[in-house]
């Protein structure tokens, strides 16, 4: 029987790891998948973490079962996180999942246990496996324009315009901020248009919070959800990898914003039954890790602190490359780096070009030109710019 399986793509993002792995060239530079990386190319175990996973060392006595939602202590330290005073809790149901992509498949699925005929609305483009998991969920999808690729920004009315064909009980994913892959973020005028907008077509607004800390401040990245949520139901899919660094822990949370408290009941018990059918209970280290954190005031603070030294140093490198690259070029068609949020930047290179970089410089990033701002350091900013000088952009 296995023979009658069909042969899968390979993710295009994970296989370039392994596409740099193999290439010998000593100063090879990889600007690929979204993982933090420090000046030195290490990614750290986050300073608050390990004394969180010391702590917890120490302290624990079992192992045995959670509950299907998870340890709530996880659910109680990341909504207020998230969500800050603009929704009572009460009305917020909330289970730890595997990471943030458990999250957006299990929010997925939750719009398809509720109405298996909505049309899920994507950004164009969005992060592939977005797409990917509509897809095998066998989910109705259609994109709507956010990127405008000759000024590398949003497109804000193109997206709104497309947003007019939305009927009530579709879903809209929303990159909440730290856009992946372009790194554009709508600004706060334009969020509002469109919370506005999805609350008058009767939308389900569908944010995915990845990287939320790595674009302007913990406050301000939460800001745009915030506003989505205190405006009505909305559901949210927050990952840890990122900003804590605990990638492989798998750490996320997917949360129902309802309207009243009965309704968040009624959410909590669909998603635990999520839970059950697809992994029974989500992983546990990785939330009592962000729990332990964030309920420790002295490593909460050094938390925000090492969030913050990442946050700026990922924000020195998109100015250090615009700089270097208004130098080669006299001119500031770049400047959109600076323009840009989190951890990506979408460069506007061809497929050709992007191949060319590759080819000889040894550079690699997502064929869609997507750069990985962190994978960059003082002594590669010079080579990357003059790289992409070089192939014509
Ligand atoms: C990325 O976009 O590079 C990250 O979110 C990692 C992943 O799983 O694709």
């Amino acid at each position: 029987m296995l023979d009658q399986l069909k042969d899968q793509p390979a993710d295009k993002i994970l296989s370039l790891m392994a596409a740099f792995r193999a290439d010998p060239r000593e100063g090879k530079i990889d600007l690929g998948v979204g993982v933090y990386k420090d000046a030195e190319g290490r990614t750290p175990v986050m300073r608050a973490v390990r004394a969180a996973e010391k702590r917890i060392w120490d302290e624990e006595t079992t192992k045995t079962y959670t509950a299907l939602a998870g340890d709530p202590a996880f659910a109680d330290a990341l909504v207020p996180l998230v969500l800050g005073p603009s929704v009572p809790r009460a009305n917020v149901a909330a289970v730890a999942t595997p990471g943030g992509t458990g999250a957006v498949r299990q929010g997925f699925e939750l719009i398809r246990m509720m109405r298996p005929e909505a049309t899920v609305w994507v950004p164009e483009p969005t992060w592939p496996n977005h797409l990917s998991i509509l897809k095998h969920l066998g989910m109705t999808v259609k994109g709507y324009r956010y990127f405008d690729g000759s000024t590398l920004a949003v497109d804000a009315e193109g997206m709104l315009a497309d947003l007019q064909g939305v009927t009530s009980g579709d879903a809209v994913l929303l990159h909440g901020c730290c856009h992946n892959p372009t790194g554009a973020d709508p600004e706060p005028a334009t969020w509002s248009r469109l919370a506005d907008l999805l609350r008058e077509k009767g939308a389900l607004p569908f944010i995915d919070l990845a990287y939320l800390g790595f674009g302007d401040s913990l406050e301000l990245d939460a800001a745009a959800t915030r506003m989505i949520a205190g405006g009505g139901e909305c559901l949210i899919a927050v990952s840890c990898s990122k900003n804590f660094g605990i990638y492989r822990e798998r750490a996320g949370l997917l949360m129902a914003v309802a309207r009243d408290e009965a309704t968040a009941k009624l959410a909590q018990v669909n998603l635990a039954y999520l839970n059950r059918q697809n992994y029974s209970f989500p992983p546990d280290h990785g939330a009592r890790v962000v729990s332990t954190v964030l309920g420790d005031a002295d490593l909460r603070a050094d938390w925000e602190a090492e969030l913050e030294e990442i946050r700026a140093g990922m924000l020195g490198l998109r100015e250090s490359l615009a700089a270097e690259l208004r130098r080669l070029t006299n001119s500031d068609r770049f400047d959109f780096l600076t323009r840009h949020k989190g951890m990506f930047s979408r460069l506007g290179a061809t497929p050709e070009q992007v191949e060319a970089m590759r080819r000889d410089h040894g550079i690699y990033m997502v064929g869609d030109s997507r750069i990985n701002v962190a994978g960059l350091n003082a002594r590669t900013v010079p080579v990357l710019a003059k790289a992409m000088v070089e192939a014509g952009l």
